[in-house]
């Protein structure tokens, strides 16, 4: 019997039959892409069929967990020298789910100021976010990733105004008849850097916080909601769901990463506990 708000250490195929069937709401999560990166014990280097039969099978048990109207979010990445990898998993995924959306996770963009007019603010050019350098005469470097939103019919309603973002205009406001706040659909371009560089250095492959957050809060978030992260790594799906207030499950095969994902728990618990009290302390002396 699996519980809720924890992650076993085991191969997610094992650990996905011991869920019921339509009982998810949300996966969110990142494969190994088969690039040769350097994981702690699993071998990052499959034969391309052998790698894309594996995620095909995964992704049918994952379709069985969840609910009709549930969202899998799955986050894959490429190199220079191959970007088909993520284009090949999609389409395997595509015998089984619908594509409602596609996301481009920006991880640096750069912005000239003569390429976007009379912006208030933004007052000169300027790069933001962080990248692996490439050193090749042949390719520039990567600073982006794709976030597939697959569902069962193509037609989950989401919450676009949960990640809105800020009119900059605000006569729109009146404008559009439709439109109530002050927040519009944020579009499929998200850009979500590192808070740090630390977490990198515990494993070669995490996403940031913002990423399954993101994802989450698009779903929507409902009470006594569960999500899934069949491939956990170090604990960042577990990390947002803690942080929006949701129920989380996932699998991770390193028992390394996994101490490492419970220990960012902790401290993560512990950091609250300590800014809740504080702000308790601030209420008292007004
Ligand atoms: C791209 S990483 C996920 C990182 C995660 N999103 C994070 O931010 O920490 C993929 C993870 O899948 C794990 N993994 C590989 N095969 C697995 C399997 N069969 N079952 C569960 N986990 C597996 C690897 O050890 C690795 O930590």
């Amino acid at each position: 019997m699996l519980e809720l708000n924890k992650m076993y250490f085991e191969d997610c195929l094992i650990g996905l039959k011991k869920i019921k069937n339509e009982s998810i709401d949300v996966i969110v999560t990142s494969p190994p892409y088969n690039i040769g990166l350097k994981y702690n014990g699993y071998k990052d280097n499959k034969p391309r069929e052998d790698y894309l039969d594996w995620l095909e099978t995964i992704a049918k048990e994952c379709k069985r967990v969840l609910k009709k109207g549930g969202s899998f979010f799955l986050n894959v990445g490429g190199k220079p020298s191959d970007y088909w990898i993520p284009l090949d998993v999609a389409m395997r995924f595509r015998n089984h789910y619908e594509l409602q959306n596609i996301f481009h996770w920006i991880k640096s963009i750069s912005i000239e100021k003569k390429d976007v007019g009379n912006y208030r603010n933004i007052i000169g050019d300027i790069t933001v976010g962080h990248y692996k350098p490439i050193n090749s005469k042949r390719f520039l470097s990567d600073c982006h990733e794709y976030i597939f939103h697959f569902t069962k019919e193509g037609n989950v309603e989401l919450d676009k105004l949960a990640i809105g973002v800020k009119y900059q205009d605000k006569s729109n406001i009146k404008r559009w008849k439709s439109t109530k706040s002050d927040l519009k659909d944020r579009g499929n371009t998200w850009f979500i850097p590192y808070e740090t560089i630390q977490e990198s250095r515990l494993h070669p492959s995490t996403f940031p916080i913002g990423l399954p957050k993101k994802c989450i809060k698009l779903h929507g978030l409902k009470e006594g909601m569960v999500v899934l992260d069949p491939f956990m790594g170090i604990g960042t799906t577990a990390l947002s769901c803690i942080e929006l207030n949701v129920n989380y499950i996932g699998f991770e095969i390193d028992q390394k990463y996994l101490q490492v994902a419970n220990e960012r728990i902790i401290n993560y618990s512990q950091e609250r506990k300590k800014y809740l009290s504080i702000k308790s302390i601030d209420d008292f002396n007004g």
